[in-house]
């Protein structure tokens, strides 16, 4: 097999992984929980979890990776021949994941188009977003979207997912600072004079709202900003491991793991001073729906009430989610290929093409799940969706946990922390949190996923 690529250095794989990392997730799902889950209450829960959870998570990964130099499946195997079969299903989340990822990719593009051909009064009206995912036709978007992916992980880990990254990361920061702040610069004067401002708005996001909070409700906002974490953090799902494996021996992981962490929470925070705000002034918070229903129907009739600087905001907004669902979609798609290269020792040109032509299927038939193949089912967590939310539903909120779990047990009790510790000291750095590694990884992980999995599986009703 041919020599690994990797990462030319830290600031090449912090970039990737961030890239990973901040996706729509922290564009639509993380404002849409800090409105629904008392502003800054769920700020600083998360803010903890951050710090604890997504920390011992993220190292977890990525030390993993660059210690074992291999993706999920031989990584795990090359601990524990036994534990090969937790590589397996790590391996299957990104499988599961790239079937609808472009897909969602292929609905921004949409979005860009029509913010490039027209004012966006068309996306203003009621049905537009589910008229379009109801026509067979928008699967070419998806399609697009897919190709797109496919042609950047075909050219390597430092000429492909390094080089975007490099691009995108950094023009999607300065686009998120900007638009922030002209977030909260908007004003308007309602019919019976009251003013609305973007800085009210602000106040909204992250003001503590402790109305009616009781034990269940605190759990109930710590596991949303808990599932939320992990779908950000991209962590056990096996990305991280195959970003890990491309790091050099030389790189300080300590200081890369809190520069993606910084980066990941970061993005999410903006996002919504990016769109509280706005939508609080032009809709008084009642448009803060969930998921797709904020991104494009909420948001295009805030940035309609702007007027002609509406457009370009939509524009902006619409190609800034673009290149964050980009960066994550070729982390999903590496990952994958990553896995298959070792798997069947074939080489990566030969394997992308062999995924793209899989996944095209796999992300017209997810597409097609809201027109030709519709159908709805009832989820154990007690929401109905389609072929996409199955996919989501059975990568996240099933499997994710589960793995985490047996991880947790893995690295706790039968490795043991410090080999884990091992690989973040390599070059003398001081691994800073270790005390906190172990307690974690040992006692309060296992603890936490088990707990995780009864809620997503509809054990624990909270
Ligand atoms: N972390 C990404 C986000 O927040 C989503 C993602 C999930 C990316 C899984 C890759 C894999 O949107």
């Amino acid at each position: 097999m041919k020599q690994k690529n990797s990462f030319s250095g830290q600031i090449g794989f912090v970039f990737a992984a961030a890239g990973s990392a901040v996706g729509v997730g922290n564009l639509w799902r993380f404002p849409y929980l800090a409105a629904k889950d008392g502003g800054g209450l769920f700020l600083l829960i998360y803010l903890v979890l951050v710090l604890t959870v997504g920390f011992v998570l993220l190292t977890t990964d990525i030390a993993i990776g660059r210690k074992t130099g291999k993706s999920a499946i031989y990584a795990y195997e090359s601990m524990q021949k036994k534990w090969k079969f937790l590589g397996v299903i790590t391996f299957l989340v990104p499988v599961l994941i790239m079937t609808y990822y472009a897909v969602i990719g292929g609905w921004i593009l949409r979005y860009i188009v029509i913010y490039l051909t027209s004012s966006g009064k068309q996306a203003v009206a009621d049905d537009c977003f589910t008229a379009f995912i109801s026509s067979p036709s928008s699967v070419w978007y998806g399609l697009i979207f897919m190709l797109l992916t496919a042609l950047i992980v075909y050219n390597g880990v430092e000429d492909g997912i390094e080089r975007v990254s490099k691009f995108i990361m950094p023009v999607l920061l300065i686009m998120v600072i900007g638009i922030a702040i002209f977030s909260l610069t908007l004003k308007t004067t309602l019919d019976d004079g009251t003013v609305r401002t973007g800085l009210q708005g602000l106040k909204v996001y992250m003001k503590p709202d402790l109305t009616g909070i009781t034990v269940g409700r605190f759990l109930q906002i710590t596991l949303d900003a808990m599932s939320q974490l992990f779908f950000s953090l991209s962590v056990s799902m096996g990305i991280m491991i195959t970003y890990g494996s491309y790091v050099k021996k030389d790189v300080d992981l300590n200081k890369a793991v809190s520069q993606i962490e910084i980066m990941d929470t970061g993005v999410a925070f903006l996002a919504g001073v990016m769109i509280i705000p706005a939508v609080f002034v032009f809709s008084g918070l009642d448009g803060m729906s969930a998921g797709p229903g904020l991104m494009f129907v909420s948001l295009p009739k805030v940035f309609y009430s702007m007027g002609t600087v509406g457009r370009v905001i939509g524009i902006l907004f619409f190609v800034l989610a673009g290149f964050a669902a980009l960066t994550s979609c070729i982390s999903v798609l590496e990952s994958i290929t990553a896995n298959c290269m070792e798997l069947f020792h074939t080489e990566r040109k030969k394997t992308t093409r062999v995924l793209s032509v899989i996944y095209l299927i796999a992300t017209a038939v997810i597409a097609l799940g809201y027109s030709i193949f519709y159908v709805e089912v009832a989820l154990p967590n007690g929401s109905t969706g389609q072929l996409l939310d199955i996919m989501d539903y059975i990568s996240n909120s099933f499997m994710m946990p589960f793995i985490s779990l047996l991880s947790a047990i893995l690295i706790g009790w039968i490795m043991k922390p410090s080999w884990i510790a091992e690989e973040m000291e390599l070059n003398g750095e001081k691994f800073k949190r270790k005390k906190l590694y172990n307690v974690m990884m040992r006692y309060i992980m296992p603890v936490i996923m088990v707990i995780l999995f009864l809620q997503s599986t509809g054990v624990l009703n909270l």
